[in-house]
């Protein structure tokens, strides 16, 4: 496939959208190439002819994916086709590889390499076996023209959602996830991710890498997009566009806050080097390690011609952000803005408030860096006595790192009181590739650095960060000692007729809705795993009435689009979608 010409053509879908043609299949594009011909009548043609009948075939009610060899002497055919996996086994798939098989001679009649994607399915052939291997070209960009509010927030949550799909998927027996986010009250983000099922994980994962790559400059800012790529497809929408999964949406995330970066370093690297595949590579790794317990993860990228393109990195998450799935956005904000805020640098920082991404093509593994450093101190004074302020700062400072270098997690934090109504937290944290001696001089440094921190605030090295929070608080001196709360009262000492519940019913209470809610959950997970396994046509309620209104199509806009399928469309104008190959 990558004998394919590389250009560059922008044009509008010309079928309507599958709410208006539900029963037939929806053809999206095409590529063949055309460097490669057969005579017609050849024994290759019917070689074709034969994959592709015996494709279709296979495509009934038990299958989503099937791949086959046609060989003859010195003419071999290798194909497949992929049905989207939430329409695997149901009559959907059968239609589309149906069409797809049908219209592939006629689209490209004389090639020998061909991929043509519908909605619900995907078949490709060629001369050379591609089994087993990622190819991510050549590709289709498709968007939804719709603008989304709050674009910045949006992408974050897209990328954590996507990221989380695609790790799913590549470790999906079938190659595929889809998931729902909630991205407001009124707006839930649905993603999906799918491979062809000859990858292994590591294949797919870096499919996925590549293709999720492309979303900040196919579709930033659009309510729906995709990437079509022969090995691997993503694609977003706010309306549910697969069977939906009876599982609820996530709560809301936290939004990642940028705090500072540096890219100050000299070193650059050249568009489509491979530098640039390495840092696509290391970054998916990265923000795929955002697990529920892990807050820290150093990975390196190389290929395998030259060491100087090894790229190495890591994340940092704060300890407390982790279980929330709040590290998981910031580090997919990290990994996606990073390499656009320091374009073509190959040392970059760049600091959240709930994480930090490192890279460079140097290793910095194990190594105490406290510079660049990046100081956010807080404004205002604490109406203190400074020199007691500042001994109280730096012994519990040196505390702190003694016993933060001391975990294996290289975090602490310590709330100390400084005077009657002054109270300090401090928070530090290193790097887990640290040694403790390290870790220990890190923290250390970044107090030597800003002897004089009056207001607290978040103080940030490559290697370490400590956090101060300087809380005042009105002095009430009570008269009396507050109020000890009731005492737990027995049920039979209870008086009658009070509506109050007891802290030994709230308890019971609340074990049996704990139960409940498992049972429920664990209810909800097997039938979701069931969906997925058998054939989910009942669940594929695709709600037309609700797509017409999220997709608001102006069809003034359709019209004028299908009429010319001009290549001066402007990007992003010009009906339901943009379609370019890369
Ligand atoms: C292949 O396609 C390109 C672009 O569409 C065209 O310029 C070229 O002439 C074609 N080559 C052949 C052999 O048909
Ligand atoms: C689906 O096709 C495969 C291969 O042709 C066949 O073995 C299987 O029995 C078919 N299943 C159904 C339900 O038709
Ligand atoms: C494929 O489906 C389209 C409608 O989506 C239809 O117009 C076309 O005739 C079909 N092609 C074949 C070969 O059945
Ligand atoms: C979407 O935003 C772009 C620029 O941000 C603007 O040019 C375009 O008109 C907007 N499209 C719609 C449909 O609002
Ligand atoms: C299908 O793909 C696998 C690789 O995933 C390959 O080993 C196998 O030979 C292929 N099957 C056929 C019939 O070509
Ligand atoms: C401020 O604190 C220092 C050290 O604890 C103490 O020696 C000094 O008397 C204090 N000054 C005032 C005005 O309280
Ligand atoms: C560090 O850990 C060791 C062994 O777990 C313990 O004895 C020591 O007190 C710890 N030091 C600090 C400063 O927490
Ligand atoms: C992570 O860092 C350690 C050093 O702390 C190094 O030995 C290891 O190879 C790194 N892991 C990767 C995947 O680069």
């Amino acid at each position: 496939m990558n004998s394919m010409t590389i250009l560059l053509l922008i044009f509008s879908i010309f079928t309507l959208p599958s709410f208006l043609t539900s029963k037939e299949a929806e053809y999206l594009y095409h590529v063949c190439s055309n460097t490669t011909t057969f005579t017609p009548n050849s024994i290759f043609q019917s070689n074709v002819n034969h994959l592709l009948s015996t494709l279709s075939s296979n495509a009934n009610s038990s299958t989503g994916f099937y791949n086959d060899t046609v060989q003859t002497t010195n003419n071999a055919v290798y194909g497949l086709f992929l049905c989207r996996g939430d329409v695997a086994g149901t009559d959907a798939c059968e239609t589309c590889v149906a069409n797809a098989t049908a219209e592939a001679p006629q689209r490209c009649p004389i090639e020998k390499e061909a991929v043509i994607w519908y909605d619900d399915c995907m078949l490709r052939y060629s001369y050379e076996s591609f089994f087993s291997t990622s190819a991510e070209n050549p590709g289709v960009f498709l968007t939804n023209t719709q603008n989304v509010t709050e674009q910045t927030r949006f992408n974050q949550v897209l990328a954590a959602s996507m990221n989380e799909v695609a790790t799913e998927a590549a470790n999906d027996a079938y190659k595929f996830a889809a998931k729902q986010t909630k991205f407001s009250d009124q707006i839930t983000l649905y993603s999906l991710g799918q491979c062809t099922q000859d990858l292994s994980a590591a294949v797919c994962d870096r499919c996925f890498g590549v293709a999720i790559a492309q979303l900040p400059s196919c579709c930033s800012g659009k309510q729906g997009g995709r990437v079509l790529f022969p090995s691997c497809n993503v694609r977003y929408e706010i309306y549910p566009f697969y069977a939906e999964n009876p599982i609820a949406p996530e709560p809301t995330p936290t939004e990642a806050v940028r705090l500072a970066e540096d890219c100050t370093g000299t070193a650059t690297f050249t568009q489509n080097s491979a530098f640039q595949s390495n840092l696509h590579s290391l970054l998916f790794t990265l923000s795929s390690k955002t697990t529920r317990d892990t807050s820290f993860y150093n990975a390196t990228a190389s290929s395998s011609q030259n060491p100087d393109d090894t790229v190495y990195g890591l994340f940092l998450c704060g300890v407390d952000v982790v279980s929330t799935g709040d590290c998981k956005t910031c580090v997919a904000t990290a990994t996606l803005e990073a390499p656009q805020r320091c374009p073509n640098r190959k040392n970059v920082i760049i600091w959240y408030n709930n994480c930090m991404l490192r890279y460079s093509d140097v290793s910095f593994f194990s190594r105490a860096d406290d510079e660049p450093f990046a100081p956010r101190e807080n404004t205002g004074k604490v109406t203190v006595n400074q020199s007691r302020f500042y001994e109280v700062l730096a012994a519990s400072v040196t505390e702190l790192a003694a016993q933060a270098s001391n975990e294996s997690s290289k975090f602490a934090i310590k709330t100390e009181d400084v005077s009657g109504s002054i109270s300090l937290q401090v928070l530090g944290q290193c790097t887990q590739d640290l040694s403790s001696r390290d870790c220990n001089w890190c923290l250390r440094r970044i107090i030597e650095k800003v002897p004089r921190i009056q207001e607290g605030g978040r103080f940030l090295c490559p290697s370490c960060r400590l956090t101060i929070e300087v809380s005042q608080y009105n002095v009430h001196t009570p008269s009396s000692p507050p109020p000890l709360p009731p005492p737990p009262a027995s049920i039979g000492a209870r008086p009658k007729g009070r509506s109050r519940l007891s802290p030994y019913i709230i308890i019971v209470g609340s074990i049996l809705a704990f139960i409940a809610v498992t049972v429920v959950l664990g209810y909800c997970l097997a039938r979701r795993r069931a969906v997925r396994n058998n054939a989910p046509s009942q669940e594929n309620g695709r709600d037309d009435t609700k797509t017409l209104e999220s997709l608001q199509f102006d069809l003034g806009t359709i019209e004028t689009a299908t009429n010319k399928f001009s290549d001066n469309n402007k990007l992003g104008e010009g009906g339901f979608g943009v379609v370019f190959k890369v």
